[in-house]
C-alpha cells in the first residue's frame, strides 16, 4: 500500500512542509490534494527559508514528481510567482511538476468576492486568508467553476467572461461592483504561463505510478479542525483537510493508503476567527507567540496561541486514523518551567469529557489541565532522542498514553537537520 498521507491535526501551521521535506527522499511522488494559496508550507535547509503555497513540498528533490491534484484550487498568478522564485533560486522544477486538469481555477473575481463576503459578515467574519478559496470551492460544488484544463480550450476567455458576469451579479447583491481590471491583465499572463506546464489527468498518472510500485506521499494543507465537515464550522476552510480528502483530491482508492502521519505542535495555534478552548490571551500566550515566531506565513497575521488540546487531538486522530504522531516545535517550550496540557473539557452541563463535543459548540467548553514539569534546557542543540532531557521524555510518554499513538518524530528547530526520529 504505497500511499502515505500527512495531515495537520490542529488548525493548520503545524509544520507539515518541514516534515514533507524530511520524509520526501523516501518517496517517488509528493502530491497536494486540497486547499490552495491559503497554505504556507515553510521549509528551511542550507540556511535558506522557502515558503510554498501551492507547489508540493517535494519540489527541491530532483528525483521526486510533484503533483497538484484535482482537489486543489489553483491561483495561476500566485503559482507563476512561486515558480519564478524557485527558478531564481536555481530549482529545476519543469520536468517534475504535473497539474491536474481537474483542479479548479481561482479567478481575480473569486478573490474580490472573498473580500465582499467577509466584509458582509461583519463581526462573524471567518478570518479568511482572502485568497479566493471559499468562492472557488463554492463554484466547484455549484458546478459553475473553471478548471485548469479549461485554459486549453479555444473558448476559455468566453467561459471566463461568463463566470465573471455571475460574480459581478453576486457583488451586485452587496451593492458593489467588481474592481478587477488591473488583476485581470496579470491573470491572463499567468494563464498563458499555465498553458506551458504539464497539465494532465493526474489520477491516471498517479495510478500508473502505483501499479509500478512507486511510493506516494499525499501532502495535506491546513488542519483537521479546519475541515469543511468536521472542523469548527463555520470557522473552517472550504475543503476536506482530513486524510480521506487524499482519495477524492487525487483519485486514489482508499485501499492504497497505508500510514497516516499526524502533525501537531507541542502547543496550539489558530489564525482567524472561531473557538479555541485553550487559547492564552495573557503573557504566557505572548511568550509562545514570540518564541515560536507565530505569525502567518501567508498573511503575516499574529497567530492566536494556547496550550496543547488533547480532546481536540483525540478527535483529529480518530477522523484521520493516524498511525504516528510528529511533534513539532518542542523547542519553543524550552523556556517554560511548567507546561500545561488540556486533557478534558468541562461542558455547560457541568460534566467533564475527554472527547470533543460537536466542534460547532467548542466555544462553550472550559478546558481542564494537567501541569507537567518543563525541561528548561536548549533542545535545539540535540540530535538524538537518547539525549532528550527526562521531563521531555516524560511529556512524550504522557502524550502517547493520552493519545494512544506513538510519537515518532520530534522537531526541535526550523531546519531540516533539527528533526529527531524516535
Ligand atoms: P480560507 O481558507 O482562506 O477561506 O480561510 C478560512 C479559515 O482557515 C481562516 O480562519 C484562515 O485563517 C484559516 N486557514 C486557511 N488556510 C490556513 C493555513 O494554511 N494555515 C492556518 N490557517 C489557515
Amino acid at each position: 500500500m504505497p500511499v502515505d498521507v500527512l495531515i495537520g491535526l490542529q488548525w493548520g501551521d503545524e509544520g507539515k512542509g518541514k516534515i514533507v521535506d524530511v520524509l520526501a527522499p523516501t518517496y517517488d511522488v509528493v502530491a497536494r490534494f486540497q486547499g490552495g494559496p491559503n497554505a504556507g508550507h515553510t521549509l528551511t535547509f542550507d540556511g535558506i527559508k522557502h515558503v510554498l503555497h501551492q507547489v508540493p513540498s517535494g519540489i527541491f528533490h530532483p528525483h521526486i514528481l510533484n503533483v497538484v491534484g484535482n482537489g486543489v484550487v489553483l491561483d495561476p498568478v500566485v503559482f507563476r510567482q512561486e515558480l519564478q522564485k524557485l527558478t531564481d533560486r536555481g530549482v529545476d522544477w519543469a520536468q517534475n511538476l504535473y497539474i491536474s486538469k481537474k483542479a479548479q481555477l481561482i479567478l481575480p473575481s473569486h478573490r474580490a468576492l472573498d473580500r465582499l463576503h467577509e466584509e458582509a459578515r461583519g463581526s462573524t467574519k471567518i478570518g479568511s486568508t482572502l485568497k479566493g478559496i471559499g468562492p472557488t470551492y463554492q463554484d466547484k460544488i455549484g458546478r459553475t467553476g473553471l478548471r485548469v484544463g479549461h485554459v486549453l480550450l479555444p473558448d476559455f476567455e468566453e467561459r471566463y467572461r461568463e463566470a465573471v458576469a455571475q460574480h459581478a451579479a453576486t457583488a451586485g447583491h452587496y451593492h458593489r461592483t467588481l474592481d478587477i481590471a488591473a488583476e485581470e491583465a496579470e491573470f491572463f499572463v499567468a494563464v498563458g504561463f499555465l498553458r506551458t506546464l504539464q497539465l494532465t489527468d493526474t489520477e491516471f498518472l498517479l495510478n500508473d505510478l502505483l501499479r509500478q510500485g512507486k511510493r506516494i506521499l499525499a501532502e495535506g494543507a491546513q488542519g483537521s479542525l479546519l475541515d469543511i465537515d468536521f472542523g469548527t464550522y463555520p470557522y473552517v476552510t472550504s475543503s476536506s483537510t482530513i486524510a480521506a480528502g487524499a482519495c477524492t483530491g487525487l483519485g486514489i482508492a482508499p485501499r492504497h493508503i497505508d500510514k497516516v502521519y499526524g502533525i501537531t505542535k507541542a502547543y496550539c495555534t489558530r489564525v482567524g476567527s472561531g473557538p479555541f478552548p485553550t487559547e492564552l490571551t495573557d503573557a504566557v500566550g505572548e511568550q509562545i507567540r514570540q518564541a515560536g515566531r507565530e505569525f502567518g506565513s501567508t498573511t503575516g497575521r499574529p497567530r492566536r496561541t494556547g496550550w496543547i488540546d488533547l480532546p481536540a487531538l483525540r478527535y483529529a486522530i480518530m477522523l484521520n486514523g493516524v498511525t504516528e504522531l510528529h511533534l513539532m516545535k518542542a523547542d519553543v517550550l524550552d523556556g517554560f518551567a511548567e507546561i500545561k496540557a488540556c486533557t478534558h473539557y468541562r461542558l455547560p452541563t457541568g460534566a467533564t469529557t475527554p472527547h470533543l463535543p460537536d466542534p460547532g459548540q467548542l466555544q462553550d467548553v472550559v478546558p481542564e489541565y494537567v501541569t507537567l514539569p518543563g525541561w528548561h534546557s536548549d533542545l535545539t542543540q540535540l540530535s538524538a532522542a537518547a539525549d532528550f532531557p527526562a521531563p521531555l521524555q516524560a511529556y512524550l510518554a504522557f502524550l502517547e498514553t493520552e493519545l494512544q499513538v506513538p510519537v515518532r518524530i520530534v522537531s526541535v528547530g526550523p531546519d531540516r537537520v533539527s528533526t529527531i526520529l524516535r
